[in-house]
């Protein structure tokens, strides 16, 4: 059976990995949450070797991820664990960073919402948390493709959709983050660098 495959991984995943390279010079552990195809976790836990990377998933798609992490066989790449933010299954341990793509815009905001409200029992006092994808500018989009991109988001489901970067700072900081940076990314995405505490 073929891996998980997603294009937009393998042309974002080097633009992302130049960044991390520098947010987590001195993280040496990463939660990240929806990993999906594992692309990026093999990425950067290959590149990363100082750091240990803890993929997550939710448990239908757990199996082809766990294929790509066995294939790959790194000794810096966990298997993934089963994670529904929903579901409230969080890991027992905290960690230096989390990191998620792509995943604001496909999580309900309630569910975003719920999110943040996890972080504090798995990110360690003073982590980081980076957030890369699309994102509004107080509800306009930064390209026309964002906004055809959106429509069809909110045709596959009305919860899902392009969220607003200050909604998101908000939440955030609600929650005790702060955010350091926003990088412009290729393709008219963003990468997030939130600090807490
Ligand atoms: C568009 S995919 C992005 C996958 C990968 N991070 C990437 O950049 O290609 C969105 C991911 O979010 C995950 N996701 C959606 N709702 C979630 C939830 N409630 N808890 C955890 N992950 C969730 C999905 O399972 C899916 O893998």
């Amino acid at each position: 059976m073929p891996l998980p495959y997603s294009q937009a991984c393998e042309n974002n995943k080097d633009p992302i990995l130049e960044r991390l390279q520098e947010l987590f010079v001195d993280t040496y552990s990463v939660l990240e949450i929806g990993s999906g195809s594992g692309q990026h976790a093999e990425h950067f836990a290959e590149n990363l070797t100082h750091l240990n990377w803890q993929p997550s998933e939710r448990a239908e798609h757990l199996s082809g991820l766990n294929r790509r992490i066995a294939q790959a066989s790194l000794p810096n790449l966990a298997p993934a664990i089963e994670l529904d933010i929903n579901r409230q299954h969080l890991p027992r341990q905290t960690y230096d960073a989390i990191f998620t793509a792509n995943t604001m815009h496909i999580m309900s905001w309630p569910t975003v919402e719920r999110m943040f409200a996890s972080l504090d029992k798995v990110l360690a006092e003073g982590g980081r948390l980076c957030i890369y994808g699309p994102f509004n500018y107080a509800g306009v989009y930064t390209s026309a493709s964002n906004e055809l991109f959106d429509q069809s988001l909110k045709g596959r489901h009305a919860s899902m959709g392009i969220r607003d970067i200050e909604q998101v700072q908000r939440l955030a900081q609600r929650h005790g983050f702060n955010c350091l940076q926003d990088f412009q990314m290729p393709a008219n995405n963003r990468l997030l660098h939130f600090y807490s505490g």
